[in-house]
């Protein structure tokens, strides 16, 4: 490694790799079929103080740093996927821009529950029409008096039925693109807002997806997060955290079905002998290993840029494009190790394959991923 760990990013990976295998992934399988909302093990890593991990104290966070978060992270991303989505969408995402951008009241009544686990977090930014260009969503956000009047609709909102908390972007100047967007914090329960029903997906059944609707949904003027037109700002902002966030899911996904894979292989006898004695095997099994480590390394870097508070756009969209693309390689490997047996749902290689895949769209697809290196890079910005 580059850098060596700290004794307390070594003491907190530890405790939640232990914490994960024991009380996390037993029920993994389980969840996958039932789609179940993982709201025990939330609760769980809440008293673990993993809901607000990057929170500082005074705020009821753990004031940890981002490489204790990612390495946190793939840990739970190794024992269920769709818990650790919640988990990142919920640190990454809500709290961090609650963090940087929130008053002290918001602080006080948003950011105070959600470190503490007592709320869940959502992030609404992607409409029907409005993926990959969120400049042009058309929820609209009227000023009336001291509240604004929210209408529209939100797509794929992770966590949009079980969230008490949103975060949702609206133009409350339609005329501009990105400059027209603001940033509010929603509470479930408030009159106009809706969860519609849940997407049936591939993977990651046990979080939800939802669309959110706004129907003349009035939010008091203090729950705007920002200036008026930050929205946008605040928004990418956020998703370079969570693009980091992406990339620690798809390492413990990738090293989960790498576990998998040697156990199998070393198990499983063919022609006379264990599989994992042959060559075509244990040169996938290497291939698995060697790109793991090279996305392990750009998260770990990233993180570490984070943490030294430079400007790590770029290493976050380097580090998600890698490593998403990576555990789709890895996890189809893994399934090809197992045969016949990876196709079925007995065996975990199934349910990795199908959660991975989602690793390369949401949070900006790995195209959208390659505009923003591009970007940097024909702009002759240093990255190396
Ligand atoms: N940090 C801070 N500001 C940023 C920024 C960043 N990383 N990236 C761009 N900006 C700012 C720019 O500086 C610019 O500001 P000024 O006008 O003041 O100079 C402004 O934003 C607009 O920048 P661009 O002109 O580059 O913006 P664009 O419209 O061309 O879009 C984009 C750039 C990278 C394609 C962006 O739209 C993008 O990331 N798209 C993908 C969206 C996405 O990831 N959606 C995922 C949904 S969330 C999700 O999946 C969550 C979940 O539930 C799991």
């Amino acid at each position: 490694m580059v850098f060596k760990l700290t004794d307390e990013q070594i003491m907190i990976h530890s405790m939640v790799r232990d914490f994960s295998r024991e009380v996390i992934l037993p029920t993994a399988m389980e969840r996958d079929k039932t789609r179940e909302f993982p709201a025990d093990n939330l609760k769980r890593l809440a008293d673990l103080g993993l809901m607000g991990m990057m929170v500082p104290p005074e705020y009821d966070g753990s004031g940890a740093d981002a490489v204790a978060y990612v390495l946190a992270l793939s840990e739970v991303a190794y024992a269920c996927a769709a818990t650790a989505v919640v988990m990142s969408v919920h640190n990454s995402i809500v709290c961090e821009s609650i963090l940087h951008y929130g008053t002290e009241t918001q602080k006080e009544k948003y950011l105070k529950p959600l470190a503490r686990g007592e709320f869940i977090g959502a992030f609404a930014l992607t409409e029907p029409l409005a993926g990959s260009d969120p400049s042009r969503q058309l929820t609209s956000a009227k000023k009336d008096g001291d509240h604004y009047v929210l209408n529209g609709t939100k797509r794929f909102i992770t966590t949009g039925k079980n969230a008490d908390v949103v975060i949702v972007t609206a133009k409350t100047d339609p005329s501009g693109r990105h400059k027209g967007i603001s940033a509010f914090i929603v509470k479930k329960g408030t009159p106009g807002f809706s969860s519609g029903p849940l997407e049936e997906k591939m993977g990651l059944c046990a979080s939800d997806t939802t669309d959110l609707v706004f129907e003349d949904c009035r939010v008091p003027a203090e729950n705007r997060l920002g200036e008026e037109g930050m929205g946008f700002t605040i928004a990418m902002t956020a998703l370079d955290s969570g693009r980091i966030g992406i990339a620690a899911q798809s390492v413990g996904v990738a090293r989960a079905a790498l576990d998998a894979s040697v156990k199998y292989a070393k198990e499983r006898e063919q022609f006379g002998q264990p599989i994992s004695k042959f060559q075509g095997i244990r040169w996938m099994i290497a291939d698995m290993a060697t790109e793991i480590e090279a996305a392990r390394q750009l998260m770990l870097s990233a993180a570490a840029m984070k943490d030294r508070k430079e400007n790590f756009t770029t290493q976050a969209s380097m580090a998600k494009l890698f490593a998403s693309e990576m555990v789709n390689r890895v996890t189809a490997k893994a399934l090809q190790i197992h045969g016949g047996y990876g196709f079925i749902k007995e065996y975990p290689v199934e349910r990795f394959y199908r959660d991975a895949r989602v690793f390369t769209i949401y949070e900006g697809t790995s195209e959208i991923q390659r505009v923003v290196i591009s970007n940097h890079i024909l702009q002759d910005k240093r990255v190396l």
